[in-house]
């Protein structure tokens, strides 16, 4: 079997089109313009890169896009100072503190004093514990868009086995709660579980977030089962730099019924769901229905 590739790129883009639709209802119907404030501190390569890009896909969407670049060593009181000031601030519905932070500020404290209803990352443990509880909440990007590339897939989830490799708080536990909201049997595996070649051949979704390049080959993959890919891992081959997934992609295809590509499946969905977040925060804001399609 060869398997149908899931574009997360195309997906992306049809996500970033429906939000702008509801950017425009809302601007014209409600004079009400979403606005994300980003907030990045030191000059770390990998997350300039990130920013640059919300940015401009933020503003391209037709919402207003803010950009706080802080020195390396901000102290956490000025940190916490420029959240309060955000948090206060009607123009702003969504707020993401870019991470890794510096070693000197604590992630956690910073999070933790975002605005829940702004926190359009989902890192806040009061969104944490929404989900958890099956309650409203601000839904991590990423794995919002993985599950809403299964839906999109599949239609319903209910019933089927889904295991997730990888336990981070971003990713792998998220991931498995919305699994389970959508009544999948959740399996969260990872780097120590034992067998975890049987545990994964198990799985009719297989989420894989570990972070580590080509970890699952294709004999790990149940003939026709879903492959959700969300690694994104530069190595050097033949003396050239090469992203793969944590999913060896060749031997997965030969296999899996549908499967995400590295680049251009996951990693598109983060930022669109992150506008779909922002419109989401908006809406919520301002007592307005949600939009549909955009939500978890
Ligand atoms: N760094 C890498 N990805 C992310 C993300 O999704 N959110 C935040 N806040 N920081 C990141």
């Amino acid at each position: 079997m060869t398997a149908s590739i899931i574009d997360g790129k195309d997906f992306a883009a049809r996500v970033r089109a429906k939000v702008a639709d509801n950017v425009t209802t809302l601007k014209e119907q409600h004079g009400l313009t979403p606005g994300l404030a980003v907030v990045l501190v030191g000059e770390d390569p990998a997350s300039q890169v990130y920013v640059r890009s919300k940015g401009k896909l933020t503003v391209e969407v037709g919402m207003a896009s803010f950009e706080h670049k802080l020195e390396a060593d901000t102290s956490e009181a000025d940190l916490l100072a420029l959240i309060a000031k955000l948090n206060a601030d009607p123009e702003i519905h969504g707020i993401l503190v870019q991470l890794p932070l510096p070693e000197h500020l604590d992630s956690d404290l910073v999070i933790n004093s975002i605005d829940p209803a702004k926190d359009v990352d989902g890192f806040h443990i009061s969104n944490v514990g929404l989900l958890g509880t099956g309650q409203k909440s601000m839904v991590p990007c990423t794995p919002l868009g993985c599950l809403m590339m299964l839906r999109d897939h599949h239609g319903s989830l209910s019933g089927m086995n889904a295991v997730v490799v990888g336990r981070s708080n971003i990713v792998g536990k998220p991931m498995a709660q919305l699994l389970l909201g959508d009544s999948c049997t959740v399996t969260i595996a990872h780097s120590r579980s034992k067998d975890l070649p049987a545990i994964c051949r198990g799985a009719d979704i297989l989420v894989a977030a570990v972070g580590r390049p080509e970890m699952i080959p294709g004999d790990w993959v149940k003939p026709g089962a879903t492959v959700i890919d969300v690694g994104i891992n530069r190595i050097e081959r033949d003396g050239k730099t090469k992203l793969v997934g944590d999913v060896h992609f060749d031997s997965a295809a030969q296999v899996a019924g549908a499967i995400t590509p590295v680049p251009g499946g996951v990693g598109p969905m983060t930022i669109a769901c992150l506008l779909a977040n922002t419109v989401t925060a908006a809406c919520r804001a301002h007592g307005l229905p949600e939009p549909e399609g955009l939500t978890a």
